[in-house]
Parts: C-alpha cells; structure tokens; sequence
C-alpha cells in the first residue's frame, strides 16, 4: 500500500486513545512488504496492547519491565544468554519447540535447547570419554542408536552432546574452563549406533544470580533442573531434533524450572552386565543409559506443522495461506 493510502487513513495523531491507539499502529505498520513479519508484528501489537489493557498497566509497572529487560539483555555475554534463559523460565522455548518441531507418533519428541550450548566442540569418536576433568563423577556408559520412523538405521547423523560435572556445573561456568569439556559432536556408524562416556549427570540450579533469579523469587520458584544429558541430532533431509534424557525419579522431576521434561524422555539407569561390559570396555556394574532416538524427516515435520497452522488458527477464527512453511493471513 503507497504510504500517501496509508497516512490518509489514520486517525488524527492528537486524537490517539485506548481506544484507538491499536488500530493507528496496524494502519502505519501495514506498509511492510514482508507478509510474514507484517502477520507476526500486527499479532505482536495487538497482544502487546491487550496485555496493557486486560491488566490496566501502570507507568511504573511499564518502567519495571522494560528496566527488567534491559537488565536481562546487559548480562548476556558470549557465554551467558540471560535471554534464552528467560524464553525457557516462562515456557516460551518449550511452546516455540514444539510448534516449530510437531513429532508424529513413534518419534522422539524434542525439548528445550537450554543456555549452555556451544559451537566450540570436539569430535569423539565411539566409545570415547566426553568427561576429563571431573574425578569425583560417577562413570556412565552412554548406548544410543538413531532410527527413522520405519525403525531403519540412520547412518551419518551428526549428534551433538553437553553435560554437566559431578557438581552440576557445565564446562562454560567453571572457573578453570579453558577447553571443551563434558561436550562433543560424534557421528553415527553404518547401524545408526553411537555410543560414549561420560559422568551421571546431576540436577542443577540454573543461574540465578541475575534478572531471571530475581524473577523466580518474585514468583516463588526454585531454580532447578533434574538431571539430563543434551543432544541434537541432525542430518539433512531430517528435521533437527533438539532434546534431552532425563533421570527417571530426580527431585525436580515434575517441577523442573525450564519445563523440559517429557515423559517419554525419561530414562532409567541400569548397570553393565558381563558381556556388555566386555563390548564396550567398561567394569561390569558400571551405569548404563540406552536411548533409541527416532528421527522425522524434514518433510513429513514440514506438512505436519503446516497442518497444526492451519487447524489451530482456524479454531481461532482466522483464515491463513501457508507460504515457505508459515502462515499468514489468506487475504486474497
Ligand atoms: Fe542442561
């Protein structure tokens, strides 16, 4: 729309209210030729001011968000992501995952990527340790596979893998941090077979010296997660799956600060029999974790979130297209 169309609809700017203020915005918005962002910006503002106006927002409660914001955004550094931690506290990171990633039946679900991810990691190979500098941690023999939906083996799948120490902290929050430690990236074999060693992992308390922690004192939350271990698996022509395993019976099981677990992705530990132990070079009694992930392809993800677009913003009331994956108002 030519912007002389646009301006010639407004309101009269002196005459902005409650009232109005919401329809003024989408007007001057509506220039934007990207379908896509106008959709996510028009529902952005039009959640924003209904937020305003449902809890009758008051000027100092408006200055304490955005100061809280602010605060949230200064801590973030190239280790510590404040943000992300703050998406994954109020279930926003669970919500995206699971709109973004839909697992058919028979897959393995996916979870939060949580905030101590990194791009710097070393690759292992089958059977390696994962874990050098924690002398205190309990040994865990780690045997996975990865499958696709028809049970057929997925060769080739690069997984990635972080885990905390016996002391709940990731390699990133130690102090005596120089290297990759606790995480990897290792490839599946001809079976679809990975396996390594690594630490049993323990329930931790996510950071909360900063804006977050007071947050969760404001609402009487404990910062903590059970014990899980970190993966992604990726190959193309598959959707990448973000997920985690976690320790059947922790503490934080059923309260965990970031909403992660999952049912299905809750595992128990046995320990390495006889011939196990043989295989894998490990003592006989030594933990053991065994997962089979299953992953989706790429298309099937695809056609099943376009679907889940389709019927959730219907039930809503609004008509959308679905273009490159995304749906936007069907206006045409
Ligand atoms: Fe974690």
């Amino acid at each position: 729309m030519e912007p002389s169309v646009v301006l010639a609809k407004l309101p009269k700017l002196l005459d902005l209210n409650a009232d109005n203020i919401t329809e003024n915005v989408h007007l001057i918005n509506s220039k934007n030729p990207d379908v896509r962002s106008k959709y996510i910006m028009e529902r952005l503002v039009h959640h924003l001011h209904e937020f305003a106006r449902d809890t009758r927002l008051s000027t100092d409660e408006w200055m304490a968000g955005i100061q809280f914001l602010t605060e949230t955004g200064k801590i973030c550094d190239d280790e510590r992501q404040e943000m992300v931690l703050l998406s994954d506290t109020l279930g926003l990171s669970l919500l995206v995952d699971s709109i973004d990633h839909p697992k058919p039946d028979g897959s393995t679900e996916g979870t939060v990527l949580g905030p101590f991810h990194t791009h710097n990691l070393p690759e292992k190979a089958n059977g390696d340790k994962i874990m050098h500098n924690d002398p205190d941690g309990t040994p865990v023999l780690v045997v996975c596979t990865v499958k696709d939906v028809n049970e057929q083996p997925i060769k080739g799948v690069r997984i990635e893998i972080w885990e905390t120490d016996s002391t709940g902290s990731y390699d990133v929050q130690r102090t005596d941090h120089s290297v990759p430690d606790g995480r990897c990236f290792m490839i599946s074999d001809h079976n679809g077979a990975f396996w390594f060693k690594g630490v049993v992992p323990v329930s931790y308390p996510i950071p909360h010296d900063g804006p977050v922690g007071k947050m969760l004192k404001m609402l009487s939350r404990h910062p903590w997660r059970p014990a899980h271990l970190h993966f992604i698996l990726s190959r193309p022509g598959y959707d990448r799956l973000i997920t985690a395993l976690y320790l059947k019976g922790d503490t934080y099981e059923t309260s965990d600060a970031v909403f992660g677990v999952k049912s299905s992705l809750l595992i128990d530990l046995s320990q390495a029999d006889e011939s196990l132990a043989k295989k894998y070079d490990v003592k006989v009694g030594t933990k053991v974790i065994k997962y089979d992930f299953v992953l989706v392809s790429e298309q099937e993800s695809l056609e099943l979130r376009a679907k889940n677009s389709k019927e959730a913003l219907e039930l809503l009331g609004h008509k959308v297209k679905i273009i490159n994956g995304l749906p936007v108002p069907d206006i045409d």
